[in-house]
């Protein structure tokens, strides 16, 4: 799969997580906290592998790019990178919120219209202008290293982390570490509960 269809096919999971949470009623709080922990980890995993593998891949060619719309990929990716560091921030606050927060709804509100901004942006403007610069065989390779990338990238928002080259990727790898270690000892913990409460 090309990075391009790789990165679609993620924002189309993130979106079916968003339809899910807007269906439901303003009493089911356990599953809205449990729709908006999917949607922080499938966000995080996608934003780290467009930092460190799409968005250095497409900048650097826009740098070297001749023509007007290939350079102006360069500004759109310091735009999208402005984008994730904002739907970041949002996505770590809602990490330590409970839904039976008076803000939870609106936070998550104004997240889904931001990232939803963000997609339009890269589905509209920025991944056709990829798909010039960078060519058919390398957008193959990047989706390969990219399907692999999201088996070890970070799975919580790290809005304080370096988002580009070589920062994020020195950072990154120690944050996914952090991030997946947590992850097992919360789904031992709940695992846990679950047998006591069918004990
Ligand atoms: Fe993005
Ligand atoms: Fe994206």
């Amino acid at each position: 799969m090309d990075a391009i269809a790789l990165l679609t096919r993620d924002h189309q999971e993130v979106d079916r997580l968003f339809k899910q949470f807007e269906k439901l009623t303003d009493r089911a709080q356990k599953s809205k906290q449990k729709i908006v922990m999917k949607i922080i980890r499938e966000l995080a995993i996608h934003a780290a592998i467009e930092e460190m593998l799409f968005y250095p891949a497409v900048r650097t060619a826009a740098l070297k790019a001749t023509t007007r719309a290939g350079q102006k990929a360069a500004d759109d990716i310091l735009e999208a990178l402005e984008e994730h560091h904002i739907v970041k921030w949002t996505l770590a606050e809602l990490e330590k919120m409970a839904p039976e927060d008076e803000r939870y709804d609106a936070k998550v509100t104004v997240l889904i219209e931001s990232v939803r901004h963000h997609v339009e942006e890269e589905q509209e403007e920025l991944f056709p202008k990829s798909r010039k610069l960078l060519g058919k065989e390398l957008l193959e390779e990047l989706g390969t290293r990219m399907e692999k990338a999201k088996k070890i990238a970070p799975t919580r928002p790290h809005p304080r982390a370096p988002d580009s080259p070589p920062g994020n990727l020195v950072a990154g790898t120690m944050a996914a570490v952090m991030d997946r270690g947590k992850d097992m000892v919360r789904s031992a913990a709940q695992k846990m509960m679950r047998s006591r409460a069918d004990a």
